[in-house]
């Protein structure tokens, strides 16, 4: 179906589209927003340019999909602690958040629908995004291993990010002071999550394991589990899977975490980089046995 209010340009042919004759400063009225939603949907990740957002009116476009997020180990702004400042100094140069391919916060039994990412400042070159389709990486594997997936279950924590030894604790143990990021406290719960999820909104079938929070398959030793985890994460991002986004100040990404991975690069060493996240709630991911009624629409 054509879309009426909004122009619709994908980047790549995996994911990722560019949409134009969207301005989020103010509210958008009810068609604009069904066409957005749509456009979410298809393309699973989708970019805005130019604009110019309050945190507030972050929040207020966020909040027309869902609950939001406070981050329980990253610490948000303090009168919107909803909005998550994403930052790196120039000085800092000790690693960046969210630099390892990952799905948002799998460590909660109901794990993010989504994030929306607004960029305050960006380097000259460098600190682009990608993002991964885990619907693809799902339908490329072999009717053998979708099989023996659909049976397993995994276990997530926010062990490997947050924990005491974690890649965060030796960031900051090397002197990093870009984030307030605690760590050590309340990392180790385990959850469980299947390893293929159906998407509540569309009905398709999706990867779901991220190389940053799942630990090992429910009922499998970790030594066990680590050779086919390693293949899935490997396979996952396959570039043909894959898209990137190059950021320019007032740049805005809303990516699916329930169908996406993303990973951002830092190779942009000596200059400052300024975001804003704001995440959506989601809900508890399961596998739909029978064919999912969205999936037939
Ligand atoms: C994140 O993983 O949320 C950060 C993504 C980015 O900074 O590009």
């Amino acid at each position: 179906m054509p879309f009426k209010k909004i122009e619709v340009r994908p980047i790549a042919g995996a994911l990722g589209a560019e949409l134009r004759g969207v301005d989020l400063s103010s509210p958008l009225d009810d068609e604009t927003f069904d066409e957005v939603k749509r456009a979410f949907h298809e393309n699973l990740v989708i970019f805005f340019r130019d604009q110019q957002i309050t945190p507030q009116q972050h929040v207020e476009f966020a909040k027309r999909f869902g609950k939001l997020d406070v981050h329980p180990f990253a610490k948000g702004l303090d009168d919107l602690p909803e909005v998550l400042p994403v930052i790196k100094e120039a000085a800092d140069h000790a690693g960046n958040f969210g630099g390892t391919w990952h799905s948002d916060v799998t460590f909660y039994e109901e794990p993010a629908l989504g994030s929306i990412l607004y960029a305050l400042e960006t380097p000259a070159y460098g600190g682009d995004t990608m993002f991964a389709n885990m619907y693809m990486a799902y339908d490329a594997l072999s009717d053998g291993l979708k099989d023996r997936l659909e049976g397993l279950t995994a276990l997530h924590s926010a062990s490997r990010a947050y924990g005491a030894e974690s890649r965060t604790s030796r960031r900051i143990a090397k002197g990093s002071e870009s984030m307030e990021i605690k760590f050590g406290e309340d990392a180790e719960a385990l959850v469980e999550h299947p390893v293929v999820r159906t998407h509540p909104d569309t009905g398709r079938k999706g990867l779901f394991v991220n190389h940053v929070f799942t630990q090992r398959f429910k009922g499998w030793t970790q030594e066990e589990s680590q050779p086919l985890l390693d293949y899935l994460y490997a396979h996952a991002v396959r570039p043909e899977f894959t898209c990137r986004f190059q950021w320019r100040d007032g740049s805005i990404a809303f990516w699916d975490n329930r169908c996406v991975q993303h990973y951002a690069l830092n190779d942009y060493h000596g200059q400052r980089r300024e975001m804003h996240r704001v995440t959506v709630c989601g809900d508890r991911p399961f596998l739909a046995r029978e064919a999912h009624p969205a999936a037939a629409e």
